[in-house]
């Protein structure tokens, strides 16, 4: 197969991974079971052509993952209710005849704070500014350091514990993308190969830690997390978003 087949196969994985976040934006709300938008996943990509990747994956228990506040990334959902005030990162991936598309979004419960906002946002544009740069031969350095660079000098931190991926026919292969790093490090990026920005920033410290269910990652200075992902592909002169809303929901609205 060409890198063009390989495109076609990943733009409907993506395209369905979207649309996925789109459908369960509406629900995203004050009192709403985070167990409620897992369901909403589970059953939106299986009656649209595909299934989700997280469940049942090395044990996962469900269709997405739901992290709130504090964690980091990979909370699962269950019958807690979202308050307001909360900020909630949902992230899908849906596979579509093999293939994967990964995406994921922050979610403003009810009135958020300013410094919630202002996280929210730098993250936001941490992973548009990494994205910006991807074209045939750059390094998976340049990405990480374009985000680190952006995000410190707001004085937010980049976790280092999970990073970015290849994916494709597998839900994570190589190369890691990390979020932090140094121009020409890393190794080559070129055409045709595809890959997840999507980098988890913290108010406070970098440090995380995993809570006893095994999966939950949270800060260890309890201080909020955010997090956005797209799956990108890399052309000879740029790359393409494979994840995009068909609504222009990438952002929470008061961004827009
Ligand atoms: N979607 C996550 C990622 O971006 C991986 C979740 S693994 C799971 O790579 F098992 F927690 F679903
Ligand atoms: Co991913
Ligand atoms: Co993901």
């Amino acid at each position: 197969m060409s890198i063009s087949d390989n495109f076609l196969k990943i733009r409907e994985a993506g395209s369905l991974a979207a649309d996925t976040l789109d459908e369960v934006t509406p629900f995203v709300q004050p009192g709403v079971k985070t167990e409620k938008i897992d369901k909403i996943c589970y059953e939106f990509i299986r009656d649209n052509g595909g299934h989700s990747a997280p469940l049942f994956y090395r044990g996962f228990p469900k269709s997405c993952c739901t992290s709130t506040n504090h964690v980091v990334c990979h909370g699962i959902p269950g019958n807690k209710e979202l308050r307001d005030g909360d900020i909630v990162n949902v992230d899908v991936t849906a596979v579509v005849d093999g293939w994967h598309g990964d995406t994921s979004r922050m979610f403003a419960i009810g009135e958020i704070s300013p410094k919630s906002k202002s996280l929210i946002e730098t993250t936001f544009e941490s992973m548009m500014k990494g994205i910006s740069i991807i074209k045939d031969g750059i390094s998976t350095g340049d990405i990480g350091y374009e985000i680190q660079n952006y995000v410190e000098k707001k004085g937010y931190s980049v976790v280092r514990d999970f990073c970015g991926h290849g994916t494709g026919k597998k839900f994570h292969e190589q190369p890691n993308i990390l979020h932090y790093g140094k121009k020409n490090s890393g190794v080559k990026i070129n055409s045709g190969m595809i890959f997840t920005v999507e980098p988890m920033i913290n108010i406070g410290k970098y440090d995380t830690k995993v809570l006893q269910d095994g999966w939950t990652a949270v800060t260890k200075d309890k201080t909020f997390s955010a997090q956005f992902e797209h799956t990108v592909g890399v052309t000879n002169n740029g790359y393409e978003i494979f994840t995009k809303s068909k609504k222009n929901l990438d952002k929470p609205s008061y961004i827009l």
